[in-house]
């Protein structure tokens, strides 16, 4: 990957290592129920470890509304951090000042510090200079290890960058490398798979898609509004009345630049969504007037599987049906199930990302098959819409 610095490059070996990752970890009762953003910060970890840097982790934890508040502090992260890290990781109650000095004067080489949370200073999510310094005081150089961060020009995710010799981390590299492989230099054919319930809130994501790859199959809510478009009755199926307009005008774009959207030809109805419940497979062109589509069909999915046979690149965002609610999550299942297996047999690069996804790939089991599965939510959307993230911008050198 060309543009920026990663930490083999940077001199890392008994420095101070300000390393902005993300511990902004789903929580239930206290405790971390998804550790997928700690885990992958190991390879960083044990890199600077060995090289006998003392890290200092920067992060945010929810959206404690530039304020301390005591709901967001990232102390519990850091004790999940330390039972999958195997050794002491210490925190301190500030990310500036005095307490966030001593603590890093205390800390041994090698070991690890958490300092909390970012947002509790009004300069974070401002990008202040001012605050950025204070932090860049602490440390020697930063490390970027918060891909799924990189859309907020945050104090700690943009004007830090500028102020320390700074480089990327391995979760940030591995991420570049990966998208970079997926849409601005893949191996064609390319095929996008969206979902998802709305084209308004997907707007961006489809206009810079239809001009990146060859096939775009589109499932979700937003394939109700694409078939309505066509003049197709959905029935009681969520569809968006004001974006048919929209949809049409996406779609002549596509023709324009050779894309090819593909839509469902069948779909499950059920009069409304609920699991278990009974559903019949129809044609698009005979959805009951009572019913709801909430997956794409048994055929379509089919067909999408074979479709998918003769691409070389599948990136994917948002489930083709209600997953959540079994059976609507056949197609989901279906299809994901076979892009890992091509995967696996060596015939494409698959790339997925965005927070329902990737729930969608853990139900159907198949996380470990594809190619690569972004930690990011909002930042992968921003890139797939062809967005210049600003903490990946200002990693950039020359
Ligand atoms: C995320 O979970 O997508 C990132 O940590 C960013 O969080 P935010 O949407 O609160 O900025």
């Amino acid at each position: 990957m060309s543009g920026f610095q990663t930490i083999d490059q940077i001199s890392v070996a008994h420095k101070i290592v300000l390393l902005r990752a993300d511990l902004n970890v789903p929580m239930k009762d206290g405790a971390v129920s998804d550790d997928a953003r700690l885990t992958r910060l190991l390879p960083t970890l044990r890199d600077l470890s060995n090289a006998k840097a003392k890290i200092i982790i920067l992060s945010h934890f929810g959206r404690p509304d530039r304020q301390r508040n005591e709901k967001y502090t990232l102390r519990p992260v850091a004790a999940a951090l330390q039972k999958i890290w195997g050794h002491p990781v210490a925190f301190a109650d500030d990310c500036i000042g005095d307490t966030a000095k001593n603590a890093i004067a205390a800390l041994p080489e090698g070991q690890i510090l958490v300092l909390e949370n970012t947002r509790f200073h009004a300069g974070e999510e401002t990008n202040d200079k001012a605050f950025a310094k204070q932090l860049a005081e602490l440390g020697d150089v930063y490390v970027n290890d918060a891909f799924s961060t990189a859309h907020r020009a945050h104090a700690s995710t943009e004007a830090l960058a500028h102020l320390l010799p700074s480089a990327a981390g391995r979760l940030m590299q591995a991420e570049l490398t990966a998208l970079e492989k997926a849409l601005s230099n893949p191996a064609h054919p390319v095929a996008a798979l969206v979902g998802g319930s709305k084209i308004s809130t997907k707007l961006d994501l489809l206009e810079n898609l239809v001009t990146k790859t060859d096939i775009l199959v589109l499932g979700g809510g937003m394939a109700n509004t694409f078939l309505a478009a066509q003049g197709i009755n959905v029935g009681k199926s969520l569809y968006e009345a004001d974006m048919l307009d929209t949809a049409r005008a996406i779609a002549i774009r596509a023709t324009e630049k050779n894309c090819r959207i593909v839509l469902p030809t069948d779909v499950v109805v059920a009069p409304k969504l609920q699991a278990d419940i009974d559903t019949q497979n129809v044609p698009v062109t005979a959805i009951p007037a009572d019913q709801m589509a909430l997956d794409v069909g048994t055929q379509s999915a089919q067909d999408i599987c074979e479709l998918l046979k003769t691409c070389k690149t599948v990136v994917w965002n948002g489930p083709l049906g209600a997953f959540e609610f079994a059976p609507f999550d056949h197609a989901t299942v279906t299809v994901a199930q076979a892009v890992a297996a091509l995967t696996k047999q060596g015939k494409i690069l698959s790339v997925a990302g965005g927070g329902d996804t990737v729930a969608a790939l853990t139900h159907a089991g198949v996380t470990d098959d594809f190619s690569y599965v972004s930690t990011a939510g909002g930042a992968f959307l921003e890139w797939m819409e062809g967005k210049t993230l600003p903490g990946v911008a200002a990693l950039m050198r020359g």
